[in-house]
């Protein structure tokens, strides 16, 4: 039994391993934030809890980088490691198991579980002939090249042609789309499901999974002449944290598999985690994983992928320095602050774009305003009116507990559904009905009137409270969680914070405040932003000037009628390459058909139930043959690259302004 007398159970979380040639930059960091977070939480729930990242280490990639810098790979390796610990360190991330796929444990796992699946018949040898892109280490058939390029990240692309070994994965196409079908919890968000039983019913090809012996790759166990494939080594490092394949921990193995949790960037998911990964495991005749869930990406505000190879990156920890320099918050806090923004700020399935101005925005609406003005407002009255004890509840306390009660429910269901957002809303609704509970009572206005009772239930009420959300933020921002609980004196008093304790009158009387300084500085946006600013013109000197651009009046903007749609039905138009027809139902009697140029980016499988932005007063056009009555809005200046869509549910047919 845990702490909450409830049966403990294991709770395992990974990340995916990240390519050791590279930093870590924002992108990375999210996953692992997001990983983190679900980990505290499991464990303050009193699971036993396994948390893994890593890294990636093996192949080409790593190779080339190694060489660049003349460096021998493993010496290469071994230093960038330590340049991924410590940002993890830095953001407060507490993992449980760091592994390096250069582990001889693990060499041992991929080696072992290659010649498992030669021996069951799902590996065979044949001939390779195709396309290899470096970079995303990933073979590609010709039908996948997009003009001439690797389809994910644009590159080039280099011409294969060799005998290699193969994984049958076509073998399980129908098992694994059953699967996926009658498990909605599998693949997550379901938009990413869509995609994935759209590339699945395209046809899943077998997939080659040895090259030509290279230095710094597992070669094939029984072929000295051929190296294991980088994403086969790297998924069965999910593997082999749970201690497959050794002896010793073969209890282990039984107690942690299969993971709880995967998390993964979209990118990572159709080819590799969504259908590699689990028909591998179904060769293996091993569980799958509850839950793979694939996170958006944080793009430029140009909507640009950050990426190393890009020149964008956005390194988490500069971030932090900035939010110090322009806030005097402490470098503790502004981690915990850049985590709030990250995993508030945006949906976790969908894209979002960092700017300074939305988290200096957050930082002082959410955190300095509301959370820090609670603190602040309420610790001085204890200290003020009660000498800095916390008093007996009394007969009138307790009025804050049905919202406490709401909260800690609607917290645990978006933790479980992973939407870190939706957690942290209803922690905020919670900290605003505190705040509001405080201006009501007038806890100043009974001190002076002498109504000792009622002070004492009031400020109990706001300081137990004050207590629930440091418990419910502990995974979020534990630092500052942890702050708030010594400030609340529950440190000195020995306490330590339980999920379970999320709940009314469970602070205990006696004990002492200890009133620090304010943790949240609030910031001049305006001026940071101008600061930010000069220090921008001054890099940006030589960039030459953008032609002015050509304005529009408010009044012109309005004759535009934007509304909320969701597509309903998706075709493609016959005898096009570009086109599709869609449904899409804007809260009219019948849906609106709208023919879109978005065939080649998109499956029209995923686009259903998509939300898109619609412009309804369109003048209708024939295009094709097939009647167009307004148009979807697409980022993509030639080319779509992304539909515009919401960032929660609106009813179909709602205003956009
Ligand atoms: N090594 C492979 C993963 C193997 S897992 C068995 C790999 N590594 S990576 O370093 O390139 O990317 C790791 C993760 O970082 C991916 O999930 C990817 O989505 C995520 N991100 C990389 N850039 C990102 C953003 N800009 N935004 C959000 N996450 C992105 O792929």
């Amino acid at each position: 039994m845990n702490r909450n007398n409830q049966p403990t159970t294991n709770f395992y979380i990974t990340t995916p391993i990240y390519y050791v040639n590279d930093l870590p930059h924002i992108g990375h960091s999210y996953c692992t934030i997001a990983a983190d977070c679900l980990a505290r939480y499991y464990r303050l729930c009193g699971h036993q809890v396994l948390f893994a990242t890593g890294t990636d280490e093996h192949g080409q990639k790593i190779m080339r980088s190694a060489t660049q810098r003349g460096k021998a790979p493993q010496e290469f390796v071994d230093e960038m490691v330590q340049a991924w610990k410590q940002m993890w360190e830095r953001l407060h991330i507490k993992y449980d198991r760091f592994i390096r796929t250069t582990e001889p444990e693990h060499i041992s796992a991929v080696q072992d579980i290659f010649q498992r699946l030669v021996d069951g018949g799902d590996i065979y040898p044949g001939e390779y002939q195709g396309w290899y892109c470096v970079p995303c280490e990933t073979y590609l058939p010709e039908a996948d090249l997009q003009d001439g390029r690797c389809p994910q990240c644009g590159r080039p692309v280099e011409p294969m042609s060799e005998p290699a070994y193969f994984f049958r994965t076509s073998k399980y196409a129908d098992r694994l789309l059953h699967y996926i079908e009658e498990h909605p919890q599998f693949i997550m968000p379901a938009t990413r499901r869509n995609e994935v039983l759209a590339f699945i019913e395209g046809g899943m090809h077998d997939v080659c999974v040895s090259r030509q012996r290279t230095e710094w790759d597992i070669p094939v166990p029984t072929d000295n002449a051929q190296s294991i494939y980088v994403w086969l080594d790297a998924l069965v490092n999910y593997l082999t944290v749970a201690g497959y394949g050794d002896k010793q921990q073969h209890q282990a193995f039984a107690q942690w598999w299969p993971p709880h949790v995967q998390l993964i960037g979209k990118d990572i998911l159709t080819r590799f985690h969504a259908t590699l990964w689990p028909a591998v495991l179904m060769a293996l005749e091993l569980p799958l994983p509850r839950t793979i869930f694939a996170h958006g990406w944080w793009v430029t505000n140009e909507g640009d992928k950050i990426s190393k190879s890009k020149g964008n990156v956005l390194d988490p920890y500069q971030i932090v320095r900035g939010l110090v320099d322009l806030s005097d918050a402490t470098t503790t806090v502004a981690v915990d602050s850049l985590r709030y923004f990250l995993l508030r700020e945006v949906p976790f399935g969908l894209d979002g774009s960092f700017s300074w101005n939305a988290l200096l925005s957050r930082f002082n609406a959410d955190l300095a305003n509301d959370l820090g003005n609670l603190l602040n407002r309420s610790l001085p009255l204890i200290e003020r009116y009660l000498g800095s004890q916390i008093p007996q509840p009394g007969p009138g306390a307790g009025e804050l507990a049905d919202q406490i009660d709401q909260t800690r429910s609607a917290v645990e269901q978006a933790l479980t559904d992973i939407d870190f957002r939706q957690a942290l809303t209803a922690i905020w609704q919670l900290v605003a009905a505190a705040n509001k509970f405080l201006d009501e009572r007038e806890p100043w206005n009974l001190y002076n009137q002498s109504k000792t009772v009622e002070l004492e239930a009031v400020l109990y009420d706001v300081a137990d409270c004050l207590r629930v959300i440091a418990i419910m933020i502990t995974p979020f921002m534990p630092a500052i969680a942890e702050e708030i609980w010594e400030q609340l004196g529950l440190g000195a008093a020995g306490a330590t914070p339980t999920w379970a304790a999320c709940r009314a009158q469970q602070l205990p009387p006696g004990i002492y405040i200890q009133r620090g300084e304010p943790i949240f500085p609030r910031v001049d946006i305006k001026r940071a932003l101008s600061r930010l600013e000069g220090r921008a013109a001054s890099e940006a000197e030589k960039e030459t000037k953008a032609p002015p651009s050509t304005t529009i009046t408010i009044q012109q903007f309005s004759k535009l009628e934007l509304k909320v749609g969701v597509i309903v039905e998706a075709h493609r138009v016959p005898g096009t390459d570009k086109l599709l027809r869609l449904l899409v139902d804007i809260g009219e009697d019948q849906p609106r058909q709208v023919v879109a140029g978005l065939a080649e980016q998109f499956n029209p499988r995923e686009l259903l139930d998509q939300q898109v932005v619609v412009v309804a007063n369109l003048e209708p056009a024939t295009i094709q043959g097939v009647e167009s009555q307004g148009m979807i809005l697409a980022v993509g200046d030639k080319e779509p690259i992304a539909l515009i869509t919401t960032d929660r549910q609106c009813p179909p047919g709602s205003i956009v302004r």
